[in-house]
This record gives structure tokens, C-alpha cells and sequence, in this order.
């Protein structure tokens, strides 16, 4: 295929990162042809911004475009798998956005095992519509394209060392978003929200050093994980200033979880939405052989000082510090480091090369797996082994 026509669904905060990520290949691979949104304000204000021609309220309308080929889905994840699998019964390359499924009701509704189990129906469900189809699907973890793990995959295959342990984080101070406060609209809390994107990437690390060495992914076996409401605790109630997003409803905001992997290594992910201080996405792998340490955020590729964070206007520096004063680590340009334009170029490629993408279908639904896995582990107290 020449050029690549894209619907997309959702035109909010991830609708923008894919959007600024295609600017590079707009017009030569690919081409955003229209965008489809829950309300026609949204809709319509992002085709203009974005000098889209064709403004949608109905997914399924803008499906029936013979122009569209790939559609993308930075659209709330409770939506991810009904709008995937309408996507691939019109015959429609598919972008989904983290993470891939899950289980939406309130917290209390049902066991994490039974929530496991419905978040596994629905994983592969889309997986099952993609392979019916014929189309494949681009797993838009960013985490994997970041420039930064992109070297570790390169050092990896240089060294030739086992990958033994990994440690990897994403947290931060918590989430603006609505949809983040509950269960029913979010899927689960830091773990899921946040952690799709360290579990991924360990995810991916493992089965790219078990394709490269064996032939196949090196799978995970087994989880052992606990959940937390740190924000609920008695004593950060009663401080008078909060610093720390609270508004959790049913939904976790610290999380740990141990990974053993088929061939018996490890990797330890955190996940918290009580830190302080910017995001942070960060890997850690250490080798029999060597260390790689990937420091996606913060990075000191740039270190400002200024004694007031006035200083520095409106100028962006880091998402979620808290101030932009003292020493700061911003990132010269941030989609770049954390792998958005490398993500979406290599989705589009896929489609117009007829190959799986690098982030695909089995990272995306072996990562609901292990996420839901890691809730069930926290509710009964018990490592969780995972079917193969
Ligand atoms: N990879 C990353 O770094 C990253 C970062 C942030 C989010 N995400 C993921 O991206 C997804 C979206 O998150 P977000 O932060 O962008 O959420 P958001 O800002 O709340 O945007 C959600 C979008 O979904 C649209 N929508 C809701 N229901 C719809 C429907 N029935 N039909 C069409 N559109 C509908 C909304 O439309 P209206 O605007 O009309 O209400 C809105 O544009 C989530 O799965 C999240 O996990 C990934």
C-alpha cells in the first residue's frame, strides 16, 4: 500500500501525542483522514487542529470510509476491545493504546479471579477478530521505541549476556484524568494504569532475547504481587496541604509485582501514584554479563536551574513536577525519548510492508494477563501461575 489512510478514535491527550507523532510522516506514508469522538465539539475541534477533513460521532460510520486502512485507538480503555473488534470485522489495521483490555466494573463487584478470567475473554476476543480478518494489530507501548530501550535490544544482541533481572518503574504524583478514579471506567488503578508500561517493557525485553537466542519469546510463568491505597491511610489524610492526587474511588495507587519468567529469571515492577518529584519510566537490566540503565524520565541529557520556576514562563518542562524551580531535567524533545514517533512510524510501515509491528498483538494480551494475574496474586496472597 502506498499511502496509508488513518481513522482515529478519541481526540483527547493520546489522540494528541499520535497526532503530533505522525507529523513527521503525514502526507508522504500516511495520511489522518478523519476522527471519530464521544462528543462533536471534541471531534470537530481536533480535525481542525490537526487539519483533518472528516469529523465523526459514530466509530462505526467512520468505519465504512473505504479510505481508512489503519484505525487508531487512543480512545478510554473500557472501549479498547468492542471498538478493536468492530475495527477488524471491517477489515481495518488496528493501533490500540495501553493497555490492550480488562475488566470494568465497580472494585467490590466481583473476585480478581473472576475479573481476570473477563479480562482474558475480552484480550482474546480482539485477538481472535484480528486473526479471523487477517489484520494485525500495533500495541501502541511506547516504552519499547523509546530510544533508550531501543539501545539496551542492541547492547543485548552485543553482549550476548542472559538477561537475569530486570527492575523497571513508572509512577508519579497521580493522574487529572476522570476516567482514572474507578474501577468501572479505568480497569483497575496504578498497576493496570501505569504499569501496563514497565510490565510491558520487561514483557517485550524477555521475549525479544528469547526470539533472538531460541527462536521463541521467553514467557512469563508466574506472578507474585500487593496492591495498596497509600493516599487512604490515616495519617496523609489528616495533613492539611495534599501534594498527592486523592481522589482514588475503588482504585489502587501503589503496586509491586515479581515476574518469573520460563527460564526462571525475574523482573520487579513498581507502580505508584505517590511519588513525587515528575514522572519517572525507568528500566533497569541486569545482565550475567553487564548493566543497562534506561532512564527514559528524568534523564540529564538537559539540567536547568532556575531559583524560581517564574523563571521559566510557559515554557514545558517535565510532566507532573510540582515545581519548576531548583535543578530540573527536562527532556530537549520528551515524544522523542519516550518512542511516539517511532511507535506510529513503525505501525504505519507494518501495514504498508504487510509485517507484524515490534509492539504487537502478544505483548498486548500477554501484559493484560500478567497485570490481571498480579491482582489476583494481591487478593489471595499467593503466586499466581499463568497457563502456557
Ligand atoms: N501511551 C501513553 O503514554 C498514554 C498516555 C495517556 C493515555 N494513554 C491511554 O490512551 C487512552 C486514552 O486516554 P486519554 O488520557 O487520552 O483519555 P481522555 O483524555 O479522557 O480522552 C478519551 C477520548 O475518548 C473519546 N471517547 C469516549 N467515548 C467515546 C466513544 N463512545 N466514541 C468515540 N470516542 C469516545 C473521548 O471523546 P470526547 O473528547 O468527545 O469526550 C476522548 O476524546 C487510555 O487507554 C490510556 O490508557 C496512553
Amino acid at each position: 500500500m502506498e499511502r496509508i489512510g488513518i481513522g482515529f478514535i478519541g481526540s483527547r491527550f493520546a489522540a494528541e501525542l499520535h497526532a503530533h507523532a505522525l507529523s513527521r510522516i503525514r502526507g508522504t506514508k500516511c495520511e489522518i483522514m478523519a476522527v471519530c469522538s464521544r462528543t462533536k465539539e471534541s471531534a470537530e475541534a481536533f480535525a481542525r487542529k490537526f487539519n483533518i477533513p472528516h469529523a465523526y460521532t459514530d466509530h462505526r460510520a467512520m468505519l465504512e470510509r473505504k479510505d481508512i486502512h489503519l484505525v487508531d485507538l487512543p480512545v478510554t480503555t473500557n472501549l479498547h476491545h468492542t471498538m478493536a473488534i468492530d475495527a477488524a470485522n471491517a477489515g481495518k489495521y488496528i493501533v490500540c493504546e495501553k493497555p490492550l483490555t480488562g475488566c470494568f466494573t465497580e472494585a467490590d463487584a466481583l473476585s480478581r479471579q473472576a475479573m481476570f478470567e473477563e479480562a482474558m475473554r475480552n484480550a482474546d476476543a480482539v485477538l481472535e477478530a484480528c486473526r479471523r480478518n487477517r489484520v494485525s494489530l500495533g500495541y501502541a507501548e511506547n516504552f519499547v521505541y523509546a530510544p533508550p530501550v531501543a539501545k539496551l535490544r542492541r547492547l543485548m544482541d552485543a553482549s550476548g549476556g542472559t538477561l537475569l533481572d530486570l527492575r523497571a518503574e513508572e509512577s508519579h504524583s497521580g493522574s487529572h484524568a476522570a476516567y482514572s478514579r474507578r474501577w468501572a471506567t479505568a480497569g483497575g488503578g496504578s498497576l493496570l494504569r501505569m504499569g501496563s508500561h514497565p510490565i510491558g517493557a520487561v514483557i517485550h525485553l524477555k521475549h525479544y532475547e528469547g526470539q533472538r537466542k531460541f527462536g521463541k519469546p521467553i514467557r512469563v510463568k508466574s506472578v507474585l504481587a500487593d496492591v495498596a491505597q497509600l493516599t487512604k491511610t490515616e495519617a496523609v489524610r489528616k495533613e492539611p496541604r495534599k501534594w498527592l492526587v486523592g481522589e482514588w474511588e475503588d482504585v489502587e495507587d501503589w503496586s509491586a509485582a515479581i515476574l518469573t519468567f520460563e527460564d526462571g529469571t525475574k523482573a520487579t515492577v513498581m507502580s505508584t501514584d505517590v511519588s513525587l518529584g515528575g514522572v519517572k519510566n525507568l528500566v533497569t537490566a541486569y545482565f550475567s554479563n553487564s548493566v543497562v540503565q534506561v532512564n527514559i524520565n528524568p534523564n540529564t541529557s538537559l539540567v536547568v536551574y532556575a531559583p524560581d520556576g517564574t523563571i521559566w514562563g510557559d515554557e514545558y518542562l517535565s510532566e507532573k513536577v510540582e515545581t519548576k524551580g531548583g535543578w530540573q531535567f527536562p527532556s530537549p524533545d520528551e515524544d522523542w525519548m519516550r518512542g511516539y514517533p517511532q511507535e506510529m512510524e513503525d505501525f504505519v510501515d507494518a501495514v504498508r510492508e504487510v509485517r507484524e509491528p515490534l509492539s504487537g498483538a502478544l505483548l498486548a494480551h500477554e501484559t493484560v494477563e500478567v497485570i490481571y494475574a498480579a491482582y489476583v496474586s494481591a487478593q489471595e496472597g499467593r503466586r499466581v501461575d499463568l497457563k502456557r
